[in-house]
């Protein structure tokens, strides 16, 4: 089996963030969200992988290079516009040959992995697959209708009033058969082509289209709550370890990670807690739930429930929480205060009156 996975697209939610950076390379516990879903191809046993990329592709190359340090073999295919889900299957069409395949959206984050329901695809090989999970209001996501067998019969794009509580998630099982419904279908009403239509058209075409329900923890890191929350749960299953430097001035409870050549001085750290390497935190509170990324500055501040990314700096600034700080990122005042939640793209400069 094969994998594609799909890191072009707009991600318009996700801005200011994703006007400079892909946001499949938002750190999630300061690894990208495409490293996590690298990983949890590896462990399907998946090491082929087409990795469909947009405007931003130059990035993920940057990062991800030909996928050697992550167990896994890269081939970049090139989208010129995000014209659908099911678009992307079929410029990938000479990568994928007449393989089975698992897409995986890009952004998405199943972190209790699908190894369980790739084995079940595996062993029965429907024509699809698709992963499902109960949501409490499923009027914001692909719903799919199934029957007692788990066979579907129907699936509704952002129903007003659902039949069925699975949403669709962002992986999907497929057979060759997909490539006959990727050519049937139109584009919809936004332009796209939907992957919702092409599975439609399977199932209506006779096609045997089965829903595995996934219980563990699901999320679509679109939007910035959504990218907070993920990386609360990553953290949660933090394994801490310390190969930076703590001073005898700084208190530590919880688990934390200090990487390589960061320093924390008269400084309190509340588990779980990731600081990057080189960056130095003195005279702040970091955590709980808090990732600093690498080189970043931390003084005298108060950082809590929040993300920086690389580079990013706080200065005399409290009370900071459900935060996102982007790359080299300044928030300054000039004698100490305190404002709340706060969201700074990359190279921005927030100055905090008193
Ligand atoms: P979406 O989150 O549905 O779309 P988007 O990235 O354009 O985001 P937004 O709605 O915030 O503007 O896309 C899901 C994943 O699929 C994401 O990783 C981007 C990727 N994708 C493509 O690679 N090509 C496409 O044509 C589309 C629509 C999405």
């Amino acid at each position: 089996m094969k994998a594609l996975v799909l890191a072009g697209g707009l991600g318009s939610r996700l801005r200011p963030f994703s006007h400079s950076m892909p946001k499949q390379l938002i750190p999630i516990a300061n690894r990208p969200v495409l490293v996590h879903v690298m990983a949890d191809l590896r462990d399907l046993g998946v090491t082929q992988v087409g990795l469909v990329v947009g405007d931003r592709g130059d990035e993920i190359v940057a990062a991800l290079g030909d996928g050697t340090g992550l167990g896994v073999e890269l081939t970049y295919i090139r989208q010129h516009a995000p014209l659908g889900l099911a678009h992307c299957i079929t410029i990938a069409r000479d990568f994928l040959g007449d393989d089975d395949f698992v897409m995986y959206l890009g952004d998405n984050m199943l972190t209790d992995g699908v190894a369980d329901i790739a084995r079940q695809f595996r062993a029965d090989r429907p024509a699809a697959q698709v992963v499902v999970h109960k949501v409490p209001d499923p009027r914001a996501f692909g719903v799919a209708e199934i029957d007692e067998n788990g066979r579907v019969v129907r699936l509704v794009e952002k129903p007003a009033e659902p039949r069925s509580d699975l949403a669709m998630t962002g992986v999907y099982f497929f057979t060759p058969a997909v490539h006959e419904a990727v050519a049937a279908i139109e584009p919809s009403a936004r332009g796209e082509l939907e992957i919702t239509d092409a599975l439609q058209w399977m199932v209506s075409n006779g096609a045997e289209v089965r829903a595995r329900i996934y219980s563990g923890f699901w999320k679509d890191t679109g939007r910035i709550e959504d990218v907070l929350d993920c990386n609360r749960e990553l953290l949660d299953r933090l394994a801490p370890s310390v190969r930076g430097t703590v001073d005898g001035a700084s208190e530590v409870t919880g688990p934390v990670v200090i990487e390589e050549g960061a320093r924390v001085v008269r400084s309190r750290l509340t588990g779980p807690v990731i600081i990057g390497a080189g960056t130095v935190v003195e005279d702040s509170h970091v955590g709980p739930h808090t990732s600093i990324g690498r080189d970043c500055v931390l003084t005298a501040a108060e950082v809590e429930y929040s993300i920086m990314l690389d580079g990013a700096t706080v200065r005399r600034v409290g009370g900071v929480r459900g935060s996102v700080i982007g790359r080299d990122a300044t928030v300054t005042s000039a004698v100490r205060t305190r404002c709340s939640r706060l969201v700074v793209g990359d190279h921005s400069s927030v100055e905090v009156a008193a």
